[in-house]
């Protein structure tokens, strides 16, 4: 967004200064300046090179921030956004779509700690901390599906 002074008098009322942003959003400065960095936000500039945002921006940083304390990583923040224009609010329609990818983004990690907290229901008890058998430490290792120990020694 690099509009000249004209525009920013025409919307004058509308912008904001990070300051503002960052107390309305709880978003620290140095995250706006970050998430302007690699495109999520955007903002003016007044003649003296200051930040001005304007006010619809408040949306966009809200949503990012819920994406955030949900740990939705960055890039599928990114990809949410993405078909809203930065000069644009975005609609309870974008919302509604984000926030149904990242129900699946959730589900597919609850699904992950799922198979983790039965991995370790299986350790419990043990203490081999096999290398060969451990489901912990040889996720896809075949051999720990026959048990603990040193299953390829076994039958030679
Ligand atoms: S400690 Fe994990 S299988 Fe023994």
């Amino acid at each position: 967004m690099s509009p000249d002074s004209r525009e920013l008098d025409g919307l004058a009322d509308d912008l904001l200064t990070i300051g503002q942003v960052s107390d309305r959003t709880g978003v620290p400065r140095s995250a706006l300046h970050y998430y302007e960095e690699i495109g999520l936000v955007g903002s003016l500039r007044t003649p003296g090179r200051q930040r001005r945002y304007p006010r619809h921006m408040i949306r966009r940083i809200t949503l990012i921030s819920v994406g955030r304390n949900l740990g939705i990583p960055l890039a599928d923040i990114a990809r949410a956004l993405e078909p809203v224009p930065l000069d644009h609010r975005p609609s309870e329609m974008d919302w509604q779509r984000a926030s149904q990818e990242w129900i699946r983004v959730l589900e597919q990690r609850r699904r992950t700690i799922e198979q983790l907290e039965q991995r370790l229901t299986g350790c419990i008890g043990c203490g081999c901390l096999s290398l060969e058998a451990c489901h912990l430490l040889n996720p896809s290792d075949q051999l720990g599906d026959g048990g603990i120990g040193a299953r390829r020694l076994e039958g030679q």
